[in-house]
């Protein structure tokens, strides 16, 4: 069945931009149903716009507190009736019980590392920086933590020759590209649930 899927982002939106791709070129059967922004001038806008997808700009000043925030955007999320929240370079950690609860593995963020290797920002320079020869990519369902929820998916990468972090950076993202959407796609086929630490997919029936 067909994912209805909010996309949260801070910024540029490269991963925004490849999943609409992956869904224009039928490879990730999702239907991105709304943008949601922290940030009034994050590039994703425009992505959102060129794609005649809805544009929830919500700042965290407008909100007294971290739990009132995560409240508004629990709110959005149930307007949308979205099945999947997809984080792709939101940069605020989800703090809200209610949201967190409601949305309980359902929520996947994509970090540019081996997790548990380089949490946090700048991951891909910290590992270059740390001189690892194979770094990746890390997709995970989220909690209250920051970057340490039960793992979904990961692909190791190869930046043993890269000059500096950028070319890792860059090298990495490609890989993001195409993994983020073949997640997305697996929620139209089952769902993930968490034993321990481990993910487990469940395949639904018909
Ligand atoms: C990506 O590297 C992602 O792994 C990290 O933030 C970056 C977002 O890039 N969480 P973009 O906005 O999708 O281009």
């Amino acid at each position: 069945m067909t994912v209805s899927v909010a996309v949260l982002a801070s910024g540029r939106g490269s991963n925004f931009k490849a999943i609409l791709d992956e869904i224009a070129a039928k490879r990730c059967d999702a239907s991105v149903k709304v943008l949601i922004t922290n940030n009034p001038s994050a590039p994703a806008i425009d992505i959102a716009r060129a794609n005649k997808i809805p544009i929830e700009i919500i700042e965290r000043k407008d909100f007294k507190t971290r739990d009132a925030f995560d409240d508004g955007i629990k709110k959005l999320l149930d307007r949308y009736s979205v099945d999947l929240v997809v984080l792709a370079g939101y940069m605020l950690i989800l703090k809200g019980q209610s949201l967190l609860a409601a949305y309980q593995n359902r929520i996947i963020n994509i970090h540019p590392a081996l997790l548990p290797a380089f949490p946090g920002v700048d991951a891909q320079r910290q590992a270059f920086d740390y001189g690892v020869k194979v770094s990746g990519v890390t997709i995970h369902l989220v909690d209250a933590s920051l970057d340490a929820g039960p793992i979904i998916h990961q692909e190791a990468v190869d930046i043993s020759d890269c000059k500096d972090a950028h070319e890792a950076s860059e090298r990495i993202l490609k890989v993001e590209h195409k993994a983020y959407a073949k997640v997305v796609d697996s929620f139209s086929k089952g769902r993930y649930i968490v034993e321990g630490r481990r993910t487990r997919f469940l395949k639904s029936r018909g």
